[in-house]
């Protein structure tokens, strides 16, 4: 089970279940811990699990547009503390911008972004640097450094920002390649890897540094069914072990559905709806029923409005 913080009251807005101090402290936790919780009711939420949520990242009215191209015109969107939240929607609608305002690669036009509370938008480019590191990001097309062989590039980020000994590096990297299927490879350079093969080594340097929140670009496009288990069930162990907060985006409707403790539909440059993957399957907005039920991706058969 993850450490459990105070959470800010501003962040208590995404309550689940709101009680008397003893109900909302899980008896699950040790005494000292159930303290901390009565003694802050008003601070701590409860997801599934019956860890305190809050909401990692909130986006706020984003709005961004290049030249005449509006491709984000008021975005919202809460991500809960060790949650999995699906992003989907049609081709070219703004999914990879969106993640790309996230993680600050993309500065907004308009809209605030917290993550962690702080509002990434009015932070300078040197203060992103270490908002970045909480972040593990997997980008749709892998974007592996070419010239490096698979080991130096799994291994970079442990360059960059851990202190250890090479060998020690080396060993986390090969272990992780190899928990992805990928055994012999290291010194294999990125273009000489299948198109699958290149997403497990992106997938490896994302994780490798075990952040807090990982962003993954359509993680199952390219592999196939075997391996799209084996990435569901990182990213699910990842959240159960570690309380890793999970962001995709994903076309695979099935998986989706499988994964997530929220879907959220990005359409015509806003969220058009997010939530729980049931109410989300059930909504009645035609927009949403024939993305997700006739996108094709998927064995969801489409059932009765309202049924
Ligand atoms: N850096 C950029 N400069 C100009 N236009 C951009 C830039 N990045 C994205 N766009 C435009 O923004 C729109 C949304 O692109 P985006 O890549 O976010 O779509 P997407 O929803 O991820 O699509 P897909 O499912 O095909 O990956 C597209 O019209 C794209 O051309
Ligand atoms: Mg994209």
């Amino acid at each position: 089970m993850p450490a459990i913080r105070s959470v800010p009251p501003r962040a208590a807005i995404p309550l689940r279940r709101r009680g008397t101090p003893a109900e909302v402290a899980p008896a699950c936790l040790s005494r000292s811990k159930r303290t901390t919780l009565i003694m802050r009711p008003m601070e701590v939420a409860l997801n599934q699990r019956g860890i305190p949520a809050r909401a990692v990242v909130s986006v706020r009215g984003l709005r961004k547009s290049f030249g005449g191209n509006h491709v984000l015109q008021g975005v919202d969107l809460d991500v809960d503390e060790g949650s999995v939240t699906v992003v989907i929607g049609p081709s070219g609608c703004g999914k990879s911008v969106l993640i790309k305002h996230i993680i600050g690669l993309l500065r907004p036009d308009e809209g605030t972004i917290l993550v962690d509370g702080e509002d990434i938008t009015q932070l300078s480019e040197r203060a992103m640097t270490g908002v970045r590191r909480k972040f593990g990001m997997l980008f749709q097309h892998s974007a592996l450094f070419d010239s490096m062989t698979v080991l130096d590039n799994v291994m970079f980020p442990l360059r960059e920002h851990a202190r250890m000994p090479r060998r020690e590096m080396r060993d986390l990297a090969v272990q992780r390649l190899n928990q992805l299927g990928l055994v012999g490879v290291e010194e294999v350079y990125p273009a000489e890897l299948s198109g699958g093969m290149r997403k497990r080594v992106g997938l490896a340097r994302a994780t490798i540094l075990n952040p807090k929140i990982v962003i993954y670009d359509e993680p199952m496009t390219g592999l196939d069914p075997i391996m799209c288990e084996n990435v569901e069930d990182m990213i699910l162990t990842a959240r159960r072990e570690l309380g890793v907060t999970s962001i995709l985006i994903s076309h695979d409707m099935a998986s989706t559905f499988r994964m997530a403790d929220k879907v959220a539909m990005l359409h015509e440059g806003r969220i058009v709806i997010q939530g729980p993957p049931d109410a989300v399957k059930s909504s009645r907005n035609e927009v949403v029923r024939r993305f997700i039920y006739l996108s094709g991706t998927g064995p969801l058969t489409l059932p009765e409005a309202g049924a």
